[in-house]
């Protein structure tokens, strides 16, 4: 009887391969297809989970029944149509949506409204109003922190709850000493504000209104 040569028995190896590639592509395609078409029929058959939430924003308080799915932006944006929140990224990688909850400044579009049963929530509208404007805003404007301004009130909520975390000693990436009380450095700001994206490059004159409104920089 005729040995295999290794050529053929690598030849044969490959086909069997390729045989079985084809041959499992052949069986889980259709199912992956099954279950995307099941999903998508559960999901057009299937009604939304609703869910009430009271929380208060800018000193009033709201009582809503959302969807359980709907993120705190959209909750604030199309629910209770406070649109100074902006939504850029809808992902938590460019900051413009955040907002201070509980003194605390968090990206609304990485959290469910439905998570902020009895929250306090600030928006750009509950600082400061035209005539009456918040010392941060005051200062944006003095030192032009803005071009197209969709950043803007990302920027300012950001800049007010962030200058709060270093009176309250939080360090920061950058603090070199953590014994003492951070101080507000250019490069504490720079840093503290990092997740505050300026497509427009304003970043040094947010800096400068950033630290006016602190009373000055170290
Ligand atoms: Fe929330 Fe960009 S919209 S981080
Ligand atoms: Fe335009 Fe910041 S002012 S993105």
């Amino acid at each position: 009887m005729e040995e295999d040569s290794p050529l053929k028995t690598r030849v044969s190896r490959r086909q069997v391969l390729i045989a079985g590639t084809v041959s499992a592509a052949a069986t889980t395609l259709p199912m992956i297809a099954t279950l995307a078409n099941e999903a998508t029929a559960s999901a057009e058959t299937k009604p939304p989970v609703m869910s009430k939430v009271g929380f208060e924003v800018n000193g009033k308080r709201h009582s809503l029944e959302l969807d359980t799915r709907t993120t705190l932006l959209d909750a604030l944006r199309e629910h209770l149509r406070l649109t100074g929140t902006k939504k850029g990224c809808d992902h938590g990688q460019c900051g413009a949506c955040t907002v201070i909850v509980d003194g605390r400044r968090i990206n609304s579009c990485l959290t469910l409204a439905v998570m902020h049963e009895g929250a306090r929530i600030t928006t750009i509208e509950g600082l400061g109003i035209p005539g009456l404007l918040h010392p941060m805003q005051a200062a944006f404007v003095k030192h032009d922190g803005y071009q197209c301004g969709y950043c803007t009130p990302g920027q300012i909520c950001s800049a007010v709850a962030m200058i709060d975390e270093v009176k309250a000693g939080i360090p920061s990436h950058v603090t070199e000493n953590l014994q003492a009380k951070p101080r507000l450095t250019a490069a504490e700001v720079r840093e503290r504000m990092s997740g505050n994206i300026c497509r427009c490059g304003a970043y040094s004159n947010i800096v400068e209104a950033i630290g006016e409104a602190a009373g000055g920089l170290s």
